[in-house]
């Protein structure tokens, strides 16, 4: 194995509104998966940022009265604080307007523009353009793709756009990239979205306009060889996963190859074509690797199953989310509540139901069971007991079940399945529950056997170690601080998951004998009705305005 980190990325969002749920959902799945492995002891390197050019931002801009780079740099803001308050411990925040890739994207189209296909046909061309524009999902359509002469993907608006534009020949790669797809399963996932791509590639594929007419739009890079035009903003943005790794056409790959091709590229489903199509054929045509894995996952809908967007004024405010029922249980809900690739629909009672469950019922109610029982019964430190101490009979299959656990979760990750990752810890939890209640720690207290009531709580104190150990990338502060009450810490939890992996360790002895153990006030209280902030917020929100026609790709 190479030394390469594991690469992930998520999409670069477009600086014309704030972060939501959906852009909230990609960021902490993408964070979560790169703590895994980090915490599986492979290095992991995240990537997100800010997609700053083009249309949509431009026209932001004037509505606030500022130049689009003051637009941007005050919307960037909005955008870092995001990832502060999800606890996303990204390796690099990319911004299009940042130097380095500026000069990668003129780099490559330089680059390109000197260069054939191997039919001897230059790879970017001038033509007339002839067609619709849609602004919202800043791409064209021919008038056979509109939809009641809306945007087929968004339902919005579209305006009619005649002009000489450049084109990537973005056909001649057709072809190969068929060829990519059907040899990699694993290249777009999940399955039913690869079945898409492919059905879409059996039509013809049309060339892609990469450039606007600066008379128009002068929001953009500048094309480097031709004053009059700046780049389209997908060709821009796309190339952001490869200019954070400093990359320029002509590199050799001996010497800049540290991070490409990344390992797991996120994003939502809305995105999946331009990354799909246009990335890959993109890299086909600049003779770079495709990337091992495009995950496009589900939307978050509302109530009423609308894709949760900006202009529909139907989001939910990740601020109240986590104002309301705290961080951990906002980024544990999202990514256990439905699996990754499918829609889900948002609710606060939901979001209530499933904290209660899992968070306070099934994970709280053991750790603070044994926690309580331990430090009455035995005194405030982890009991003392041989690893394989047997006195119920209900021991060993939860050790089995462990080791299987764990196995599970590091699979459903590699996966890129975290909803199945969650549940398996969950199953784990609620396993400790019930070894509690087979056992009966109580009856062998009333009953004076010490021996046994201290092998029954150390084995459930390290049930709930373990559980808290695997929740370690979702659970980012709740976690370090449950190890604490366990007399442990994060980083010695992270030698014990690493041992088990490893097959050096042994499933469910991993606290110090006489750790000192904190008791305290549950971590994950439950919640009664919803929370204050959560009310507010409902009460203060607007009525949502009807979406425009409704969108085809949101019935996907
Ligand atoms: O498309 N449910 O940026 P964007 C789930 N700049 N995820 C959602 C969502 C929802 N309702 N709404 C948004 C762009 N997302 C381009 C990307 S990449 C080179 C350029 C998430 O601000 C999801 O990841 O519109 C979706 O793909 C992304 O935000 C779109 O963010
Ligand atoms: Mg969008």
């Amino acid at each position: 194995m190479s030394d390469k980190p594991f690469y992930i990325t998520t999409p670069i969002y477009y600086v014309n509104g704030h972060p939501h749920l959906g852009h909230a959902y990609t960021t902490i799945a993408a964070d979560a998966l790169a703590r895994w492995h980090r915490l599986r002891g492979d290095r992991a390197f995240l990537l997100t940022g800010t997609d700053e050019h083009g249309q949509k931002v431009l026209d932001k801009a004037r509505e606030r009265g500022m130049s689009p780079q003051d637009h941007v740099d005050d919307m960037v803001v909005h955008w870092k604080a995001m990832m502060a308050t999800l606890d996303v411990a990204h390796d690099h925040f990319l911004r299009t307007t940042d130097p380095q890739h500026i000069a990668c994207v003129q780099g490559a189209l330089a680059w390109l523009h000197g260069r054939t296909d191997a039919q001897g046909r230059p790879l970017l061309y001038q033509d007339r353009y002839v067609g619709w524009y849609s602004k919202a999902a800043e791409r064209f359509w021919t008038e056979k793709d509109l939809v009641d002469g809306r945007c087929p993907d968004t339902g919005q608006p579209v305006e009619r756009v005649e002009e000489v534009n450049w084109f990537f020949r973005m056909s001649s790669f057709q072809t190969a990239l068929i060829d990519h797809i059907e040899r990699n399963p694993a290249f777009i996932r999940p399955e039913s979205r690869r079945n898409e791509i492919l059905g879409f590639l059996r039509q013809p594929l049309g060339d892609l306009s990469i450039s606007r007419p600066r008379s128009r739009m002068s929001w953009g890079i500048p094309l480097p060889f031709d004053d009059d035009s700046v780049t389209y903003v997908w060709f821009d943005a796309l190339l952001n996963y490869v200019s954070v790794t400093g990359w320029r056409p002509g590199m050799d790959a001996r010497t800049w190859d540290t991070l490409w091709p990344a390992d797991v590229q996120l994003l939502g489903k809305d995105i999946l074509t331009t990354h799909a199509v246009y990335w890959g054929t993109m890299l086909l045509a600049l003779g770079l690797p495709l990337p091992r894995t495009l995950f496009a996952h589900g939307w978050w809908l509302d109530g009423d199953g609308r894709k949760m967007s900006k202009s529909v004024g139907n989001v939910i405010e990740p601020a109240v989310a986590i104002e309301g029922f705290g961080l951990d249980a906002f980024r544990f809900f999202v990514l256990r509540e439905v699996a990754l690739g499918a829609d889900g629909r948002f609710s606060y009672d939901g979001f209530l139901v499933r904290t209660n469950a899992d968070l306070s019922n099934d994970l709280g109610n053991l750790a603070h069971r044994a926690l309580t029982m331990t430090t009455s019964w035995l005194g405030g430190g982890v009991p003392a007991v041989a690893p394989d101490a047997s006195p119920t009979g209900f021991e060993a299959p939860l050790r089995a079940l462990a080791a299987d656990i764990v196995r599970e979760v590091d699979a459903a990750w590699t996966d890129v399945a975290p909803h199945t990752a969650l549940d398996a810890v969950m199953r784990l939890a609620r396993a400790g529950n019930k070894f509690l209640d087979d056992a009966k720690p109580w009856a062998l207290n009333k009953a004076g056997d010490r021996e046994a009531t201290a092998a029954v709580l150390r084995l459930t104190l390290e049930v709930a170690h373990l559980c808290v150990a695997l929740l370690l990338p979702v659970l980012t502060r709740k976690a370090p601080e449950l190890l604490a009450k366990l007399g442990t810490s994060e980083a010695d939890a992270t030698v014990h998951v690493r041992g088990l992996l490893a097959g050096t360790a042994t499933p469910l002895h991993a606290l110090t004998d006489g750790a000192s153990l904190t008791v305290g006030d549950p971590l994950f209280p439950r919640h009664k009705d919803l929370p204050e902030p959560v009310v507010a917020a409902l009460a203060a929100q607007p009525a949502p305005v009807p979406a425009p026609a409704p969108a085809q790709a949101e019935q996907q």
